[in-house]
């Protein structure tokens, strides 16, 4: 089985994807697979890398080969090439372990949908809904599972910020979360304590996005929670986030070596398997297939469940909660990997 990596990406999730990719490669065993890895540079350039050190030291962005997606002439499969000519390679299966914009959010995957290639992880709409955390909270408000109360404010709005700040605070008590609703790993997220921060957070939210979320805090435990399968999909146990800050931003979780995983938390009766049933609710609720890690709260005076987020391709570096928690249900990277492959074709 020829297995195509793509890694990088033009998200601003780039280098927590080339990490990820990384874990993949080592995990995709070669007996198996041939492995071909596609490296998307920040510009969004796709690139055919000649090997994971190459990966590893960056040395990918040099190379001279583009590849491009295509069905081959069988309608099936598919074809790299570097100008439709020089260089062809059939690929059976793509593996996108990239994070956020362009890679995580359904448009990816429409490309391999049009390709005729199949792909690991979930499809178009489970994807691009997962993404936008203002949508994931519109499907998941049709749960009975409790989410932070939330004021959604688009590009338009923000012409006139002293209405978007009249808006929020008519919903809400600071502090609050102001969120590009389509961030990863925490980019643009900024906690507002007053008036001035708000509006400090709403601009530089925009940036990142046109449509931004505002929530309210929510004090309380990081729980996190991995989903794999397919259309009977299982949970794994619950992880807890040790953050070494305020909150988990991009520096607590890749740059600070204080932040922690907690595999084996302790939770009040009952707490873990309510996570885990609502972990799979919302995946199914959002049509996910295959993977995604499903982020919660447990709120500190209450011990309530309140759903955050949803990953839909987790990460995958040496730190990550996604591979950790299935390591612990006894399947390693490999297995892991074999398995997300294998729902590839279902
Ligand atoms: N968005 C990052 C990669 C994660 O959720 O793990
Ligand atoms: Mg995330």
């Amino acid at each position: 089985l020829t297995v195509a990596v793509v890694f990088g990406g033009q998200s601003s999730e780039h280098d927590v994807s080339c990490m990820s990719g990384l874990t993949i490669m080592k995990a995709l065993d070669r007996e198996k697979y041939d492995v071909v890895l596609i490296g998307i540079t920040k510009d969004g350039r796709w690139l055919l890398a000649d090997s994971m050190e190459d990966v590893e030291s960056g040395v990918w962005r040099n190379s001279k080969i583009q590849a491009v997606l295509s069905p081959d002439e069988q309608d099936h499969g598919l074809i790299l090439s570097e100008d439709g000519r020089s260089w062809k390679q059939r690929v059976d299966v793509i593996f996108p372990v990239l994070h956020g914009m362009y890679g995580e959010d359904g448009t990816i995957q429409g490309l391999f949908e049009l390709a005729k290639i199949p792909y690991v992880g979930c499809g178009v709409l489970a994807s691009s809904v997962s993404m936008d955390k203002w949508y994931t909270k519109i499907v998941v408000d049709d749960l009975n599972i409790r989410q932070a109360k939330y004021v959604p404010i688009n590009h338009i709005e923000m012409r006139n910020i002293e209405e978007c700040v009249a808006k929020v605070e008519a919903a809400l008590s600071y502090p609050v979360f102001v969120k590009p609703s389509k961030a990863g790993s925490s980019v643009g997220v900024n906690k507002a304590s007053d008036r001035e921060e708000l509006k400090a957070a709403l601009k530089e939210a925009v940036k990142h996005d046109i449509h931004i979320l505002v929530e309210e805090t929510i004090v309380g435990r990081e729980i996190e929670c991995a989903v794999l399968g397919g259309y009977a999909p299982e949970a794994s146990d619950v992880g807890e986030v040790l953050s070494a800050e305020d909150f988990y931003t991009f520096d607590a979780k890749y740059n600070n070596q204080e932040s922690k995983t907690d595999l084996h938390p302790v939770f009040p009766e009952g707490k873990m398997e309510e996570v885990r049933a609502d972990a799979v609710q919302i995946f199914k609720a959002l049509d996910g297939f295959g993977c995604a890690r499903v982020d919660f709260f447990m709120e500190k005076d209450t011990n309530e469940v309140v759903f955050n987020e949803i990953n839909t391709m987790p990460g995958f570096t040496s730190i990550s909660m996604y591979p950790m928690l299935w390591n612990e249900k006894g399947l390693d990277n490999g297995a892991l990997v074999d398995k997300m492959i294998q729902l590839a074709f279902e």
